[in-house]
């Protein structure tokens, strides 16, 4: 599939065939999708720990369960929990990646010249400062890079995923054991969708206008409807959620799948003021 019919086709599954075991090579794919991508100074600060729903615990299920999980932990047999793990950041490992990154020409040109570089100029820089970039928003967005490189590739294996955020995953650290230097991002429940690919439409965006500017805030960047088309064409854009036929396929999923009707899977604890953490 190219890649941007797997953008088209992605979207968060939550109902998956609780029968269908996921094949563990396709996992591996995802996280091999995970590995390959970009990171400041090639650190590779992202984490994640596969978790067979039929090898886990009740403990265990029950602590990577997010309040808005209800469905999807009722089906998926895999997940997979992401974390930040901080110590990749650590500034002897970090001098490291870069070192090696100029060792094997993926930086500067002269690998003596930019390693000097690197060990008298950068050194102490990232010395004051490497605890607070493995906390920062760019650590962050790391990770996240990986696991959607995974998803996509998960989506083109013939895959669903939901990525699923929760106050509690704070709380899950002894039970996968662990180190303190991890900072947990999310859990993405996997497997084959129980729903129509299509899951009743593509999940409905704000315009770009609204979202992304042209030299400034403010001035828009405005599409052309002729590249739209293109993009529906090449299978990245499709028809907006609900299709039709949307309510009737969540009536027959939640009946074959034998679910209530929820979606919260215990009360919703309230966060504290500036932890914005529901999906
Ligand atoms: C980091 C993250 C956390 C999320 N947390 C939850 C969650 O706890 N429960 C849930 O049902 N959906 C969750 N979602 C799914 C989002 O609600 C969904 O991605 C959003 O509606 C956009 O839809 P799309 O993924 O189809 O584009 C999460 C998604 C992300 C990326």
């Amino acid at each position: 599939m190219h890649v941007k019919e797997s953008i088209g086709r992605r979207r968060t599954i939550r109902f998956f065939l609780p029968f269908r075991p996921v094949e563990r090579e396709k996992i591996q794919k995802m996280l091999e999708a995970a590995r390959r991508a970009s990171c400041v100074g090639n650190v590779m600060n992202v984490r994640g720990i596969v978790i067979w729903k039929e090898q886990a615990s009740e403990e265990l299920i029950r602590a990577i369960t997010p309040p808005l999980g209800y469905q999807q932990m009722q089906t998926a047999p895999v997940f997979i929990f992401w974390y930040n793990e901080t110590a990749a950041y650590h500034i002897d490992k970090w001098i490291d990646d870069l070192n090696r990154l100029a060792d094997t020409r993926r930086i500067g040109t002269d690998a003596e010249v930019t390693k000097a570089q690197i060990n008298k100029g950068l050194r102490p820089a990232f010395a004051a400062s490497w605890q607070a970039m493995a906390v920062s928003p760019l650590a962050f967005m790391d990770v996240g890079q990986a696991i959607a490189q995974a998803t996509l590739v998960a989506y083109d294996e013939g895959l669903g995923t939901c990525c699923m955020s929760s106050p509690r995953l704070e709380t899950i650290g002894k039970l996968l054991k662990l180190p303190d230097t991890a900072v947990p991002v999310c859990v993405q429940a996997v497997g084959y969708s129980a729903e129509q690919w299509e899951a009743g439409g593509q999940t409905v965006k704000p315009p770009m206008e609204s979202m992304f500017f042209d030299m400034e805030y403010g001035k828009p960047f405005t599409p052309d409807p002729a590249v739209n088309q293109e993009l529906k064409a090449e299978k990245m854009i499709w028809e907006d959620a609900p299709l039709s036929w949307r309510g009737e396929e969540l009536k027959y999923l939640m009946r074959g799948l034998g679910l209530e009707e929820r979606i919260t899977s215990f009360p919703i604890p309230v966060p504290p003021a500036g932890n914005g953490q529901q999906g």
